[in-house]
């Protein structure tokens, strides 16, 4: 048996992919892997031979969650579905708005608290993980109980990232995905809430943004963007395109360009132009990336984790080893 008790987390999630891909994850640093839609047996026994806990993901209706008896029937067939596939663990993506103390919210962490308690008597190693937005301040509608959703799991992945779906101030411009500032900002919420560091896994984002300009000023490169409405917020990064990783660094390859460096948010982007579009991208990379491990290992959090694993190249290039040594270089 692994000593974990010291060792800092990797948590990943993995979208399908084929055994070429998720045979080059850096299997010594990963400690979790939820695999994200879908049940791939030799994944499964793959991270098991390197000590690494699965766990699959499934979102409940929104509408069953204040029923008690829809919660009981769903619990069941999820804690019968892990056992049976010899997962060991679950993770929780709910990202509906609720209403502050509604009975849809209460409901949500009656069903953490359901469903941990019925894995853990299958299985008493079960691992159960909730994912979060950057902030506990009610991110897109989410005002979620998060002190009970963090007292009845052993994890919240918070997901420092998609910090621009609701941009409240003038202009409505193209802004970073995952400001440092905003991921440590965030972080403090949730210790605000007395919630333990050991439960805190800072989420990072293996993709970025690519923003079409509707206007664009080169003296100071602001990109408005077109205004995008989101749950009652007027602009939104939903006016972006999210782009893997792997597809951001063939446009900087094929276009010759190089990313920038913003210093006030600890990020890199890049503009160019397409047939007489301007787009920006707002994306991390293995610089503005360590910067965030670096947070998340000197705040003493529990580990950080990436959304998602499978976005970086692959192939048997140059340049794809280069990348994965470098990205997978800066988790802790
Ligand atoms: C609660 O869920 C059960 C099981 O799905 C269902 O039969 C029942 O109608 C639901 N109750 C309400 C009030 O929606
Ligand atoms: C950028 O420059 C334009 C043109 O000078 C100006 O109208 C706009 O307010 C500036 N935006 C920011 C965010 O500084
Ligand atoms: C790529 O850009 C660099 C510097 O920006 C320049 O020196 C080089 O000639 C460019 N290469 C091509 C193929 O355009
Ligand atoms: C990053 O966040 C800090 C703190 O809120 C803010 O001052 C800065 O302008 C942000 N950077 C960008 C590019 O939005
Ligand atoms: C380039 O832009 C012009 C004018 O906006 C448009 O008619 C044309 O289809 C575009 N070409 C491509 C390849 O997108």
């Amino acid at each position: 048996m692994l000593c974990l008790l010291d060792r800092i987390l990797v948590f990943a999630f993995v979208l399908e992919c084929n055994s070429s891909v998720w045979s080059k994850f850096d299997w010594e640093k990963l400690t979790t892997i939820v695999m994200f839609n879908f049940y791939d047996i030799d994944l499964l026994k793959h991270a098991h031979d390197n000590g690494v806990v699965v766990a699959k993901m499934e979102n409940i209706a929104k509408s069953d969650l204040a029923n008690s008896t829809a919660r009981a029937e769903w619990v069941a067939t999820q804690v019968d579905d892990v056992v049976q596939k010899g997962l060991d663990g679950f993770n929780f993506d709910f990202e509906d708005p609720l209403d502050p103390d509604s009975p849809e919210s209460h409901g949500y962490t009656a069903l953490v608290k359901e469903l941990r308690e019925a894995l853990l008597a299958a299985l008493p190693a079960a691992q159960v993980s909730v994912d979060v937005a950057w902030s506990a301040a009610g991110i897109d509608g989410r005002f979620y109980d998060y002190t009970g959703l963090a007292a009845n799991s052993d994890l919240l992945f918070v997901m420092a990232y998609d910090e621009m779906s609701q941009i409240w101030d003038e202009p409505c411009n193209a802004r970073p995905n995952s400001n440092l500032t905003y991921a440590e900002e965030g972080i403090m919420t949730y210790q605000a809430l007395g919630i333990e560091n050991s439960k805190l896994v800072l989420g990072l984002p293996w993709y970025g943004y690519v923003y079409r300009c509707i206007e664009y000023f080169p003296d100071n490169e602001t990109c408005l963007i077109e205004e995008i409405p989101f749950r009652g917020c007027p602009c939104s990064d939903a006016a972006g395109r999210q782009y893997e990783y792997r597809l951001l660094q063939d446009l900087l390859r094929e276009r010759n360009l190089t990313e920038l460096w913003d210093p006030s948010s600890h990020t890199p982007y890049f503009t160019f132009t397409d047939n007489g579009t301007v787009y920006q991208v707002r994306h991390d990379n293995p610089r503005s990336l360590l910067d965030k491990t670096t947070y998340a290992r000197s705040e003493g959090l529990a580990g950080a984790g990436m959304w998602a694993a499978n976005f970086l190249d692959y192939s048997d290039t140059p340049e794809g080893q280069m990348q994965r040594d470098a990205m997978w270089g800066v988790m802790p």
